[in-house]
């Protein structure tokens, strides 16, 4: 099944999402923590999940869609980078609570409709990025990065409204999951996360680590 699964990706020779082509083979499934790396870097837009303080929803989970960045083309860091104005409910969220999570998955490009992939196939890897948000301080070295790696890949970002407050933040990632074969959820750790180059493919990778949750407990009667 592994090598039927290695022929299907290995097939697959590019991939579009709205603002580029990503040109080089998706990574070998086992190795993971690159795997959710080349998604992420692929991914030019995503979900960001938080805790909402508006009326009669406090305290409740809220996600909304934001253009998403984690370097220029080519360019990966592995940290999203988001453009956010105060104007919008959630930056003001994030000032209260900083908690947060990032969805990406291949579904954001061709990948999953050329190879006839339900968006919740595993195979229509997705990642999910746990951890806490930071506005970024600007006339820094990281604002400058979040700005390149923003604009290139977004370009009208430059022309939005100065008045509106608009700043860069990031997601400081204390937890990866990802979704990219049958036999559940994975969880590459941290630096493993970042101690990724996409190219070119490397020979040996972390071992695998999977869900904390033992399945016993959930199929436990009440
Ligand atoms: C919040 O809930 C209260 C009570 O149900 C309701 O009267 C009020 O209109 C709600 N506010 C908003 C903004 O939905
Ligand atoms: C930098 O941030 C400070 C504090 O938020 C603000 O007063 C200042 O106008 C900002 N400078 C630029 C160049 O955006
Ligand atoms: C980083 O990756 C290299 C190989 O790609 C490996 O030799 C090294 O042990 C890794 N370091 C960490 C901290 O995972």
């Amino acid at each position: 099944m592994k090598t039927l699964i290695y022929t299907i990706f290995g097939l697959f020779s590019s991939f579009g999402s709205s603002e580029f082509i990503y040109t080089t083979d998706l990574p070998p499934v086992d190795d993971v923590a690159r795997m959710a790396r080349y998604i992420v870097h692929t991914a030019d837009w995503c979900v960001l999940s938080h805790i909402t303080h508006q009326r009669n929803a406090t305290g409740y989970p809220m996600g909304r869609v934001f253009s998403m960045s984690d370097g220029p083309v080519g360019k990966s860091s592995g940290t999203p980078y988001i453009y956010t104005s105060f104007f919008d409910a959630v930056p003001r969220d994030l000032k209260i609570d900083p908690k947060c999570a990032i969805t990406v998955s291949l579904v954001q490009t061709d990948y999953c409709k050329n190879h006839d992939l339900d968006p919740e196939n595993p195979l229509c890897a997705q990642v999910m990025l746990v951890g806490e948000y930071e506005f970024i301080k600007n006339n820094t070295e990281e604002w400058d990065f979040a700005k390149e790696a923003l604009f290139t890949r977004h370009p009208e970002m430059k022309d939005w409204p100065v008045g509106h407050g608009f700043t860069f933040g990031k997601v400081n990632i204390k937890n990866v999951q990802i979704v990219d074969y049958f036999g559940g959820s994975k969880y590459p750790t941290v630096p493993e996360y970042y101690n990724v180059t996409l190219t070119p493919n490397r020979k040996s990778f972390p071992k695998i680590t999977y869900n904390a949750i033992p399945m016993n407990d959930i199929l436990r009667p009440n």
